[in-house]
């Protein structure tokens, strides 16, 4: 199978860098690799927050903004690269076409983000489109989607399977603030949509989880249903 993972900035810089996490990851997408081809994308998080509220202070607009965050994506994949090692891009890539002949050549792929406007997770979805990419795995530090917050609401459920129509609907009122994406963006939920891309929303944290998600076994995540 081709998998694209999009790692939320929540699993890789929770606050400072989560460097057990990379270094377990890397050992994980080599074992996938395996298998599998596989495109790794990752957040920003707390690393881009941290940058675009001083400048936000500053008076930088949302697109200056936006490209802090992309640095900080891009300076993440760099991190997974070197946890990586071997069997990767040397650079972390900016470009879909670049990404898609590595993975045809079958190199495990690791990009940040592109172009102000959305988060990485736009890009995991416009990337698993273009290399036809059997699943999209959107990893992050909640179990999957929920009807509220669960970080603030202790009765929020989760949605075992949700529609990509009913996706769109719940993330299009959200902010498009640079480093302010809640859930995903509605980029992302679009191309989920129109691309009707299999995508499966889990903890990033339990790489376990992952692994049967993948083959097909019993996980706990939300997996979106297109069409
Ligand atoms: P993230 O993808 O980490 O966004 O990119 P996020 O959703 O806010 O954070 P987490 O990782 O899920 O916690 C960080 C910021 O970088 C900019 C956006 O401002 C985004 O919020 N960005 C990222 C872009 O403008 N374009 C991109 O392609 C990627």
């Amino acid at each position: 199978m081709k998998i694209v993972i999009s790692l939320g900035g929540s699993v890789i810089v929770p606050d400072g860098i989560n460097e057990e996490y990379f270094k377990k990851f890397a050992g994980f997408a080599k074992e996938l690799h395996k298998r599998h081809g596989i495109a790794i994308v990752t957040g920003g998080g707390r690393l881009a927050r941290k940058y675009i509220e001083p400048a936000r202070r500053f008076g930088a607009n949302e697109t200056f903004c936006d490209l802090i965050g992309i640095e900080a994506t891009r300076l993440n994949s760099r991190l997974m690269i070197a946890a990586i090692g071997e069997d990767t891009n040397s650079e972390p890539l900016g470009d879909f076409e670049t990404a898609r002949n590595l993975v045809d050549s079958n190199k495990i792929v690791v990009m940040g983000g592109t172009h102000p406007g959305h988060s990485t997770d736009a890009v995991s979805a416009i990337l698993a489109d273009y290399i036809n990419a059997d699943l999209l795995i959107n990893a992050t530090n909640v179990d999957g989607i929920y009807d509220k917050d669960p970080k603030k609401y202790r009765d929020a459920v989760m949605y075992e399977e949700l529609s990509a129509d009913r996706l769109v609907d719940i993330v299009k009122s959200h902010s498009l603030d640079a480093g302010n994406y809640k859930l995903i963006d509605i980029l992302a939920a679009k191309v989920i949509q129109r691309s009707k891309i299999r995508a499966i929303f889990l903890n990033g944290n339990n790489l376990e989880n992952i692994k049967n998600a993948i083959a097909g076994k019993k996980f706990v995540g939300t997996v979106i249903r297109n069409g």
